[in-house]
């Protein structure tokens, strides 16, 4: 078993040894996002190869074309209810290799093409590296003016400046998380300190105030032992999205839950995960910077987060009501019944697989009452996205 990629580990061992034990959400940033030796920021072994059937994850965008068509099929709706505006912007944030945005550009220029006359594409990635991987699937419209442009960060581009569809697929559980554990003292975090050449966990007081009101209200019949994460970049990153939209929406598709079921009593372990050539385990000290790291999104303090900030919660659904909402049945007519390409299809929306441990959040500000095709079947009632949420 290796400890993970070298430089890695000697960068945080030295930050340990330097400063004493760090928060566990700081291990995690430095082994996902390190700038020269993170999983996700090498340039030696770039995530493009880490994401797929050959790597260590597949997405869904890996699987089939099918939800890129759908969400094409989708913003083409957001757009009449815009009013069909001069420029529909769709703004990607963590696009990976950038297939979900081959697939919306091509479905966008061969179903819709008053959309796709209109459409500015713009993707989110600081990795020059992922951006290489980005510019191959897109090559096809990189000769087009104003159709794709790259952005390294979300703080680059200026407030109120999106009319259109900010989009995220599995971003979000990406972020680092703080973990936490309800101990015999009371809630407790868990930190990370380097000895006898190895990274261990430790249980210390919470590293913030902002953690501690975050937790209070979700954290009070937690028996001894519990494990759970708290995500907040995910809160403020919804507060940066929304401070950037004009007047649209924000569509996030992760695995996650409403913040009832993710902190409810039964899920004592938290949902933190390693993922390494397909093999999942819960070790966040092996293979450091040569696996992901994943945690389970709580969509309830994003759409909490997001009111805060005038952004209205439109609905919440999983990923196979959502697709169904937008007639993947149609979609899906024509494909030979042994097909693998319908196997892969019907992967998405596998009751017991991904179409339920995916969730679809859509927020809209500045548009009437929309009624959208992809929340037409929404199987959890609204009032518990928002129930016991904490942002
Ligand atoms: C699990 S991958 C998903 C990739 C892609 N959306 C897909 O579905 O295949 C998560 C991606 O989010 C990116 N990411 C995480 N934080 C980011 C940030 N602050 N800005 C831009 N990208 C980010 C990671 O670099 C990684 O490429």
């Amino acid at each position: 078993m290796s400890a993970g990629h070298p430089e890695l580990v000697a960068a945080i061992a030295s930050e340990v040894t330097a400063s004493g034990p760090i928060p566990f959400v700081r291990f995690m940033e430095l082994a996902l996002y390190h700038p020269q030796f993170g999983y996700y920021m090498r340039s030696s072994k770039p995530a493009a190869e880490r994401i797929g059937r050959n790597g260590d994850f597949y997405t869904s965008s890996d699987v089939h074309p099918i939800l890129g068509q759908a969400l094409a099929k989708q913003a083409e709706q957001m757009d009449r209810l815009l009013g069909q505006p001069s420029l529909f912007t769709i703004i990607e944030m963590g696009p990976g290799k950038g297939l979900l945005a081959r697939h919306i550009l091509s479905a966008s220029q061969r179903d819709y093409p008053s959309l796709f006359h209109r459409l500015h594409y713009v993707l989110i990635e600081p990795s020059p590296a992922m951006r290489e991987a980005q510019r191959h699937n897109l090559a096809a419209w990189l000769d087009q003016p104003q159709r794709i442009t790259w952005v390294d960060a979300l703080a680059h581009l200026p407030p109120h400046s999106l009319t259109g569809l900010f989009l995220s697929n599995e971003l979000v559980d990406s972020f680092p998380v703080h973990r936490i554990q309800m101990t015999v003292q009371g809630i407790e975090e868990l930190w990370v300190d380097y000895r006898d050449g190895r990274f261990v966990e430790c249980l210390k007081p919470l590293s913030s105030d902002r953690l501690a009101s975050h937790l209070r209200p979700i954290s009070s019949d937690w028996p001894e032992g519990y494990r759970t994460e708290v995500n907040l970049q995910a809160v403020d990153w919804i507060t940066h999205v929304a401070q950037r939209l004009n007047r649209g929406f924000v569509l996030t598709i992760d695995y996650g839950h409403t913040a009832q079921d993710l902190y409810c009593t039964d899920r004592k372990r938290g949902t933190f995960l390693c993922y390494r050539q397909h093999k999942v385990h819960e070790d966040p000290f092996q293979y450091v910077g040569e696996q992901d790291m994943t945690t389970h999104v709580d969509f309830s303090s994003l759409a909490t987060a997001g009111e805060g900030q005038g952004l209205q919660t439109t609905g919440f659904t999983n990923q196979m009501s959502f697709l169904m909402g937008l007639g993947i049945e149609q979609m899906l007519v024509g494909f030979d019944q042994d097909s693998p390409e319908l196997a892969a299809a019907i992967q998405l929306l596998r009751p017991n697989g991904m179409g339920t441990t995916f969730k679809v959040l859509i927020q809209h500000k500045a548009v009437p009452h929309p009624a959208l095709d992809g929340l037409r079947y929404q199987p959890f009632f609204r009032s518990a996205l928002t129930t016991q949420s904490a942002a």
